[in-house]
């Protein structure tokens, strides 16, 4: 049964002109883009988005860096998307990503790490409804 999850190109890779590069890869991992658009968070969605690291010490940073600029959605569909996508994302810190992963590739830091995917079916129903509603 095919699966979807949701990726968000953070402001670093907008700014940079990595979008294509990004989807890209992608789709060539015989990935479907089946909802696809270009957005600003407003603080709402930013804090309702990334409630679940709410109590963290990082939570404000990683809000206000979401909204320092646009950002790409998408929703992707294929066998095993949701852990397909992490693998080819790479690890949360671009620092222990390895190269090739697009994280490694092009990651700036923990916080600018270029890429958010869902980690779950659950965090996908979340998610979908807070950029696509
Ligand atoms: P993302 O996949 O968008 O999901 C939550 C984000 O929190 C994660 O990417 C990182 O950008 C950020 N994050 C996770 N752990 C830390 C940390 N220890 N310090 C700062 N930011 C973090």
């Amino acid at each position: 049964m095919p699966e979807q999850t949701l990726i968000v190109l953070k402001p670093d890779a907008v700014e940079r002109n990595l979008i294509g590069e990004i989807l890209s890869r992608f789709e060539k991992s015989n990935f479907t883009i089946v909802k696809l658009q270009k957005l600003n968070y407003s603080k709402e969605m930013a804090e309702s988005f990334y409630s679940v690291h709410k109590e963290k010490p990082f939570f404000g940073e990683l809000v206000s860096y979401i909204l320092s600029g646009s950002v790409v959605v998408a929703v992707l569909e294929g066998e095993n998307v949701i852990e397909k996508v992490r693998e080819i994302n790479g690890a949360t810190d671009p620092e222990k990503a390895t190269k090739g992963s697009i994280r490694g590739d092009f990651g700036v830091s923990i916080t600018k790490n270029t890429v958010h995917a869902s980690d779950s079916p659950q965090s996908f129903e979340k998610e979908v409804k807070v950029v696509f509603s």
